[in-house]
């Protein structure tokens, strides 16, 4: 672990191949776009907790909450002595309540962004002293390998956030079948999906008051800027969300605010005013919609919670057969 570390801090200042291949084909493609993986560097993962925080973004509160209320079910339903996998754990806030509550064999927290997932998995082995740690370092949605030291005991994926919302349903099935293949026989899967509400409490969420979320969308281009030596001019762009009803998506995009021309790498882009790059799609799931979804990735829901509201859902399922 710490030779990962100090060999990951020699290359902090190489440039990530799939992140320039990534951004140079999104802004050359038509529609423009840069897959939502990349806002999580440092800064971006920084700005994301941020966003969980406020008061118009009602899915981290709102997940919380249910997990707090629905975990005692959920313990009795998965039995002890699981190994948790956390797809994209970033902070790891709400796993303490599961870990707390279901007597796990063992955690694996999986997120790109390493600082982070560092310091949050340090911070939860002081809180859960014995509990073995097994940090893994990469993009959850490649076939992963899954620490040796778990072999034996059967496996909890934990999948919360609404985070399937961002991939498009043939890539949501694909990975959910990639997390079947990796958790493998006998596991099981909680997962958190953001439910289709009214547009007046799903516009504000993803374009609060206090500007959060559009620093968070602003911070790719910085990011362009910082690690691929890019020259955008990011004050020419603006956050702007809407919601695709027939997609039942919110999609986030950077709009120029003038005719703007910059350079990456060398090469030349140019948008005229209005021009959108799109950045992140969010995809909203009724409970029907989230059944066939996991169905589809080869899973089998077998309980469900949500909150008064109906704002959100926790699903719990198990590997179909
Ligand atoms: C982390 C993907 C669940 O889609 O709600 C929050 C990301 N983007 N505000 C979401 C996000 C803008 C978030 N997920």
């Amino acid at each position: 672990m710490l030779l990962r570390h100090d060999e990951s801090r020699l290359r902090a200042t190489a440039i990530d191949p799939a992140f320039r291949r990534d951004v140079l084909n999104g802004l050359t493609a038509r529609p423009r776009s840069i897959p939502a993986r990349w806002f999580y560097d440092r800064e971006g993962s920084e700005l994301f907790e941020a966003i969980t925080a406020l008061p118009e973004y009602y899915v981290t509160r709102t997940e919380r909450a249910l997990l707090e209320s629905a975990v005692g079910e959920v313990a009795a339903l998965v039995g002890p002595g699981r190994a948790i996998v956390e797809f994209g754990s970033g902070s790891s806030a709400k796993t303490t309540i599961l870990l707390a509550a279901t007597r796990p064999a063992a955690y694996v927290p999986i997120d790109i962004s390493r600082d982070f997932l560092l310091e949050s998995a340090a911070k939860l082995g002081e809180k859960f002293a014995g509990l073995p740690i097994y940090p893994v370092d990469r993009d959850f949605t490649e076939a992963l390998r899954l620490p040796e030291a778990l072999d034996g005991a059967p496996r909890l994926g934990f999948f919360p956030g609404s985070t399937i919302g961002n991939f498009l349903v043939p890539d949501a099935v694909d990975l959910l079948r990639g997390m079947a293949t990796v958790l493998g026989d006998d596991s099981m899967l909680l997962i958190g999906l953001d439910r289709i509400k009214d547009t007046s409490v799903l516009l504000p969420a993803y374009d609060d008051a206090a500007g959060v979320t559009a620093a968070f969308n602003l911070n790719l281009l910085h990011r362009v800027n910082r690690e691929l030596g890019g020259v955008i001019p990011v004050e020419a762009f603006r956050h702007r969300v809407r919601w695709n009803d027939a997609e039942a998506r919110i999609e986030m995009h950077l709009e120029a605010i003038r005719d703007v021309q910059f350079e990456v790498e060398g090469r030349p882009f140019a948008l005229c005013a209005g021009e959108t790059i799109h950045t992140e799609n969010s995809i909203k799931y009724g409970p029907r919609d989230a059944s066939v979804l996991l169905r589809a990735g080869g899973w089998t829901p077998i309980a469900n919670w949500s909150d008064a509201l109906e704002h959100f859902s926790l699903i719990l399922a198990r590997k179909s057969a």
